[in-house]
């Protein structure tokens, strides 16, 4: 076999990251060179709005320096958080993201508050697998994919339904505790039971059981988990157990909602 075959796949996409020489013996061909992939890993959007909705929370984390947020992501992942996004807005995003998902393939990762395809084109190329706006971009939204999730960011029914009928597997729900919390999600569950919600904004760790009852798949904890203070002070500790613990109230939410809806 030749040597080829062993190395990772190469291609030529529009963004780079981590490029990894390869051994000196190969020789390669030159456009080859341009940029490394990790190897395919086996996913759909289907598969990762399992991930998801077997979670029940997704981790969304900004930071104000790739190392921060590269030490923030590996606690929390750490501590059992198995779906994390990143905000794009952090520095050196794709960067970081694409190094998470080398350390952890088995971890869903995403990038948040994405607001054009070229984002969303280099979040895929990093490796996420999902990514989430706090509105419809409907640019990405029409750009159907075969392995990026897309969830828009919705208020309204009208904005439900038609992201829905666009063709989204679920929607965000935003911001949900300025609008009326658990009782929002539970009221616009009753004419969209069939559509999947996540509740995003302003949640607390203690409130995750609640929004998992009133309907919700899931919902994003950010400052619940990346304490403003404790990520300035890079204090990662303290980010691990509270990562802790927002995943074991996932995990208690979700367990309770498959007894009382099994299968
Ligand atoms: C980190 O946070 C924990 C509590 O969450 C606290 O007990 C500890 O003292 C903090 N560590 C530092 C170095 O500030």
């Amino acid at each position: 076999m030749s040597l080829l075959l062993l190395l990772p796949k190469f291609s030529t996409p529009t963004s780079c990251f981590n490029f990894v020489p390869p051994p000196p013996q190969v020789t390669i061909r030159p456009h080859a060179l341009r940029c490394y992939h990790s190897p395919p890993s086996i996913s759909t959007p289907e598969a990762t709005l399992t991930n998801i909705v077997n979670s029940g929370v997704i981790a969304c984390l900004r930071a104000q320096s790739p190392d921060v947020a590269l030490e923030a992501a590996r606690a929390a992942i750490t501590a059992g958080i198995s779906v994390l996004e990143i905000v794009v807005s952090t520095p050196g995003v794709f960067e970081v993201l694409h190094q998470v998902v080398q350390d952890f393939p088995t971890t869903t990762l995403g990038v948040g508050t994405v607001l054009n395809t070229k984002d969303a084109e280099n979040a895929k190329n990093a490796g996420a697998k999902f990514i989430t706006s706090p509105a419809i971009v409907k640019d990405i939204l029409d750009q159907e994919s075969d392995d990026l999730l897309y969830i828009p960011g919705v208020m309204t029914p009208t904005e439900i339904l038609s992201s829905y009928n666009a063709g989204a597997k679920i929607v965000k729900v935003y911001p949900v505790s300025a609008i009326g919390g658990v009782q929002y999600i539970a009221t616009l569950k009753k004419p969209f039971p069939h559509i999947p919600m996540v509740a995003s904004q302003g949640i607390t760790t203690d409130s995750v059981g609640a929004y998992i009852d009133g309907g919700a798949s899931a919902v994003v904890l950010s400052d619940a988990i990346f304490d403003k203070k404790a990520i300035s002070e890079r204090n990662f500790t303290a980010i691990y157990h509270l990562a802790q613990l927002a995943a074991l109230q996932g995990n208690a939410a979700v367990k309770r909602k498959e007894k009382i809806y099994p299968g």
